[in-house]
């Protein structure tokens, strides 16, 4: 087998340059809590590939359901010749998620596609254009979601021009914004919609219940619930994009069910199908149904072998209690986290919830970020066996999203090493 050293000069001379990697070793397997490369070093996973395996890499019902799959047929594509997996997916994504009304889903490849079809949605039934998001915020790569994505470098430079009728407002950040509370944020943000936009041009607005790429940024209790409330009265679409937090990441099957605020649509991707790459938009049956027949789909969207393996991972949550098992994993990193921030100026907070935590990092005594310190600690992680992520708009975040069957002895070790990398 090729070493790690050999495949990455062939990386160089054939894979293009904007596909960056967070670590420069090349994986040769990958299970619970571990990824080991082809040379035989293993890396304890806090990052389970951005917050996908959260049933763990090749997690035995998803292995089985997949090879049954491609056994039987590889694809169709349901838009020609219909199959029922991908009817049983909409089926359990209409009753796992938030809100007791009617409800239909539509599947596609990526968190991004989920994202452009739930504009395309909120639109057509609405019959507005605007489509108001949030400072820090993070939907995705395409030309739509590159709008509707707030950091620059390196989401949007110089890939514009960017699709337009985006409005950006701003986010409840309670380490940044004095701590205002939730409702005060909300009104803040609302002001804004109705006096720069106007509430009856909006379609939808768009939020991530927590903020992934954009920091972990956990909104002031009561910001979601007086968002949802304008919208109902305005008459704008909620979405909740749950691509980051859904599936038991944060200790609930999805984020917003901490403050029981009902979307009236829900973007997934990620977690969904234990790595296979399936995505979904889930919602009220009359917007969802409002788009004519053929408005909807794609090629590959609700593929066979990622529906056969969404219906495993999601048996897989239930069967193991993974939302409890992400409770107990943010119990446990919390105490020493708290613990890291108790002995490091460094530490301006530690945030998140369930398996998604984070700390943010700043110079001692401010809150100017220090992105430097954070990538420093980011990489003695790695080096020592560890695999974490940066984020946030200041590049100051280092955030945690270890797979949600992690053992407890790996994650004993992956947080002593990252005690020692804070030092
Ligand atoms: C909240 C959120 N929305 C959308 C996306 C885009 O998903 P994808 O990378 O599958 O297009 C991501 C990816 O990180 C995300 O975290």
């Amino acid at each position: 087998m090729a070493t790690s050293e050999e495949l990455h000069k062939r990386r160089v001379e054939a894979v293009a340059r904007g596909v960056g990697s967070t670590i420069s070793a090349y994986v040769d397997r990958a299970g619970g809590g571990t990824i080991t490369d082809v040379d035989g070093r293993e890396w304890i996973d806090f990052a389970a590939g951005i917050a996908v395996t959260n049933v763990g890499n090749s997690a035995p019902r998803v292995v089985e359901a997949v090879r049954a799959q491609v056994e039987r047929f590889t694809h169709t594509c349901f838009m020609v010749a219909p199959y029922e997996s991908y009817v049983a997916v909409c089926e359990q994504l209409n009753a796992l998620t938030p809100g007791g009304f009617e409800k239909r889903s539509a599947l596609f490849n990526s968190g991004a596609e989920a994202v452009e079809n739930a504009v395309k949605i909120a639109r057509h039934a609405t019959g507005r254009p605007a489509v108001v998001v949030f400072d820090h915020a993070y939907h995705g790569r395409t030309n739509l979601t590159m709008a509707l994505t707030a950091k620059n470098m390196p989401y949007k430079h110089r890939f514009g021009p960017f699709a337009g009728e985006v409005y950006r407002v701003p986010m409840s950040y309670p380490l940044r914004d004095g701590g205002l509370d939730g409702a005060t944020a909300a009104a803040r943000s609302i002001e804004m919609i109705e006096k720069q936009v106007g509430a009856e041009n909006v379609a939808a607005l768009l939020i991530e219940p927590i903020q992934g790429e954009g920091g972990f940024v956990v909104p002031a209790e009561g910001f979601l619930p007086a968002l949802r409330e304008w919208a109902t009265a305005a008459g704008v679409v909620f979405v909740a994009d749950e691509i980051q937090t859904g599936f038991c990441r944060t200790g609930d099957w999805f984020a917003c069910e901490h403050e029981g605020v009902q979307p009236d649509l829900i973007t997934l991707a990620k977690g969904i199908a234990g790595g296979l790459p399936l995505a979904a938009v889930t919602g009220r049956a009359d917007l969802m149904d409002a788009v004519h027949v053929g408005g909807l789909g794609g090629t590959y969207g609700g593929n066979p072998i990622a529906c056969a393996a969404a219906l495993a991972a999601m048996e897989t949550m239930r069967e193991l209690d993974l939302a409890a098992a992400a409770r107990r994993i943010g119990a446990v990193m919390g105490e020493r986290l708290d613990a890291i921030a108790a002995g490091d100026p460094r530490v301006a907070e530690v945030r998140g919830r369930g398996a998604m935590l984070a700390v943010e990092i700043v110079r001692p005594g401010t809150l100017t970020p220090d992105p430097a310190a954070t990538a420093a600690v980011s990489a003695a992680c790695h080096a020592a066996g560890l695999l974490t992520l940066t984020c946030g708009t200041y590049g100051n975040v280092l955030r945690f999203l270890p797979p949600l069957v992690i053992s407890d002895d790996e994650l004993g070790r992956g947080l002593d090493i990252l005690a020692a990398a804070f030092g």
